[in-house]
């Protein structure tokens, strides 16, 4: 695991935007280079056989998403967020995903954040069931339904 600096950049680039669509790679590079330069936020990055095969982004404030009808809202304001997550298909189901999800929380408690908040069309369950998030209420993003979800750690 690694926590990213802008010269990690290039190689995790060309690593995951592999399978990527042509469409997208730019903003996905201009989002790594983002999150490995700023020192609001951090890159998380898994190595294997010197390859870099899956990718966490965490940033300490992001706006709440303007259509987001919380059901309880904690004061999520304040949290960290996931912003980005994603392991190579051919590594999936081993337990990388666990361990960046685990360097978000230490990154969080590090900066002496109270909680951790994610956005996710499809892997709200995921979340639920495997790192005890709580399911917050949804949002509607360009006519897509997202649900939005939190874990807050103990002071
Ligand atoms: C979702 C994703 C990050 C999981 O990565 P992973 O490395 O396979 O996850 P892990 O191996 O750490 O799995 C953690 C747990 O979730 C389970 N799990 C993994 N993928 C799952 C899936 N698609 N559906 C249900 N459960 C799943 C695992 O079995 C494991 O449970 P266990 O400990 O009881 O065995 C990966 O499939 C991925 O990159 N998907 C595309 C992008 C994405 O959906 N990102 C996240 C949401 S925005």
């Amino acid at each position: 695991m690694i926590e990213a600096t802008p010269a990690d950049v290039q190689k995790a680039f060309q690593d995951l935007s592999r399978d990527m669509n042509p469409e997208f790679v730019h903003i996905f590079l201009d989002k790594l280079e983002r999150y490995a330069k700023k020192p609001d936020r951090a890159l998380f990055l898994v190595e294997y056989q010197e390859s870099i095969i899956a990718f966490a982004t965490i940033i300490d404030k992001s706006p709440l998403p303007e259509t987001f009808t919380p059901q309880a809202l904690h004061d999520i304001n304040y949290y960290a967020c996931g912003t980005g997550l994603m392991v190579l298909e051919e590594y999936r189901r081993q337990g990388v995903a666990s361990l960046l999800v685990a360097a978000w929380e230490r990154w969080t408690k590090e900066h002496n954040i109270q909680g951790l908040w994610v956005i996710t069309r499809k892997m709200g369950n995921w979340y639920q069931t495997n790192f005890h998030f709580e399911l917050l209420g949804n949002a509607n993003l360009k006519g897509v339904k997202k649900s939005v979800l939190s874990k807050t750690f103990q002071p």
